[in-house]
């Protein structure tokens, strides 16, 4: 039987932040939430949480994850005195307790289980992650033998000049026999630099401790402050782009481009320069996107190229082509072979196969058939000021250049609307509207103001 808890109490002072360290987000997805899927795979009996610091904002964002228990720590006196709420938990439990510091993030699946296996081979009362790390400045130092065998863990701040020389470093990641630890937890004392219960004083309180060394110390990154917070995200970036690299996607310049982890890509996708994708975007096979764009939750048929623009909740068929300098704002949907060009903007709006909206325009709450052509800076007025309303267009309809068509209204099929119009009565099949002043021109006018 395996439980998991998650500490994710404390307020991550170091991080400056009005926003609880655990829910400051890597990739598109916080890191508690990161560290409570990277334990998925083991199936746990049981999933706790302990909250403390604004326990409410994190439970509340959490509170879809399926069969999460909350505890609460009030007040937060360290990460031993965080298990310690675990004892009335988890009383007639008998199993392995997996201990995971919520601000870890990038764990890999596999080496929790390597953690767990290695636990249950070696018989131990807890087995702990370590790192050996280049610079391990602020973790606790790992004091083992060659034989893995643990006697202690003593804190960055408590450390002797000599201990600081130490480069092995716990990673925060414990898999604990519950009630070895159940016995020792309540000896805690707060001896320390920090006067908290150091929930790795129970290390050397144990019977046989012993640690697993990771082989990529990325791994064990644990986050305090935001400059380790961006060294997390340029980790979580490059594994990302790897992955979609060896799925046949190509980076032009890969460093400059960023991913959400929910992304998918079809094959011979391009991304070119400074292109960023969040939220769950779907991209279809042989899209270009980018240099200069920015996608969030767009689905994108295949072979759609998208230059400088902003795409934002919306749907795009086949072989469109958006941008230079075009937004596609919640609902767009656009479809198959339109062409949305320069400096447009298009909300919530149907816009029909082979379509195109070329220049300089507004289309919201619209509707429009096949074939349609939004001539240059064509507006839809959609909002009186209190409420919004449609515009429709039908197939094969053209709008002159600076038309404005005042919603509600509806154009027909085959219309064609002339330059400079105000349309707002409606407009039936195959006719012409043209709605503007009568231009008159005033021979020799010129001349005669001049003398
Ligand atoms: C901790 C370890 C350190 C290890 C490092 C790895 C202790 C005493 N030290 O240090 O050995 O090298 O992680 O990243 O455990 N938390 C609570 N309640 C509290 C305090 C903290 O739930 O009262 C949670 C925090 O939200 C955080 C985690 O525990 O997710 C770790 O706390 P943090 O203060 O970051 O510990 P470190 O100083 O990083
Ligand atoms: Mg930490």
């Amino acid at each position: 039987m395996l439980a998991v808890a998650v500490l994710a109490a404390g307020k991550g002072t170091r991080m400056k932040s009005a926003l609880p360290k655990v829910l400051q987000p890597l990739a598109g997805a916080t890191l508690v939430e990161r560290v409570l899927t990277s334990a998925n795979r083991l199936k746990p009996e049981r999933r706790i949480l302990i909250v403390g610091h604004q326990a409410e904002r994190v439970e509340e964002q959490l509170s879809g994850v399926a069969g999460l228990e909350f505890v609460l720590q009030q007040p937060q006196n360290g990460t031993g005195h965080a298990v310690q709420q675990l004892i009335p938990v988890l009383s007639s439990f008998d199993g392995e307790l997996l201990v995971l510091n919520g601000d870890v993030p990038l764990l890999r699946p596999e080496t929790i289980e390597a953690l767990v296996k290695e636990h249950r081979d070696s018989g131990a009362d807890v087995t702990l992650l370590t790192a050996r790390l280049a610079d391990p400045t602020g973790y606790g130092r790992v004091i083992a033998n060659n034989k893995g065998r643990v006697s202690g863990i003593v804190e960055h701040r408590d450390c002797t000049e000599e201990q600081r020389q130490n480069n092995l470093t716990n990673a925060g990641i414990y898999c604990f026999n519950w009630s070895a630890l159940a016995n020792v937890l309540p000896n805690l004392s707060a001896d320390n630099d920090q006067a908290e219960l150091y929930l790795t004083d129970t290390v050397a309180m144990l019977p046989l401790a012993m640690h697993l060394e990771v082989a990529d110390p990325d791994e064990v990154n644990g986050i305090n402050n935001r400059s380790q917070l961006a060294q997390c995200e340029a980790v979580l970036q490059q594994r990302l782009r790897l992955h979609w690299m060896n799925e046949g996607v190509s980076f032009v310049d890969p460093e400059s481009c960023t991913l959400s982890e929910n992304c998918s890509f079809g094959r011979d996708v391009v991304i070119e320069p400074q292109t960023h994708l969040r939220g769950s975007c779907r991209i279809g096979d042989e899209c270009r996107l980018g240099p200069g764009s920015l996608l969030t939750n767009a689905k994108l048929g295949q072979g759609v190229t998208v230059v400088h623009s902003v795409i934002n909740d919306a749907t795009v068929e086949d072989d469109v082509a958006i941008g230079p300098f075009a937004h596609l704002r919640p609902s767009a949907e656009i479809g198959k072979g339109c062409r949305i060009g320069n400096f447009v903007e298009v909300k919530k709006s149907q816009i029909g196969a082979g379509s195109k909206v070329n220049h300089l325009s507004y289309i919201g709450d619209a509707q429009l058939g096949t074939n349609v052509n939004v001539g240059a800076g064509t507006i839809t007025a959609n909002y009186d000021g209190v409420r919004k309303h449609l515009t429709l267009i039908g197939s094969n309809s053209k709008t002159g250049a600076n038309s404005v068509l005042v919603a509600p209204v509806q154009v027909g099929c085959d219309v064609t609307i002339g330059a400079g119009s105000t349309i707002s009565k409606d407009v039936g099949d195959g006719a012409l509207a043209i709605a503007r002043a009568r231009q008159f021109n005033k021979e020799g006018w010129v001349m005669r103001s001049r003398s």
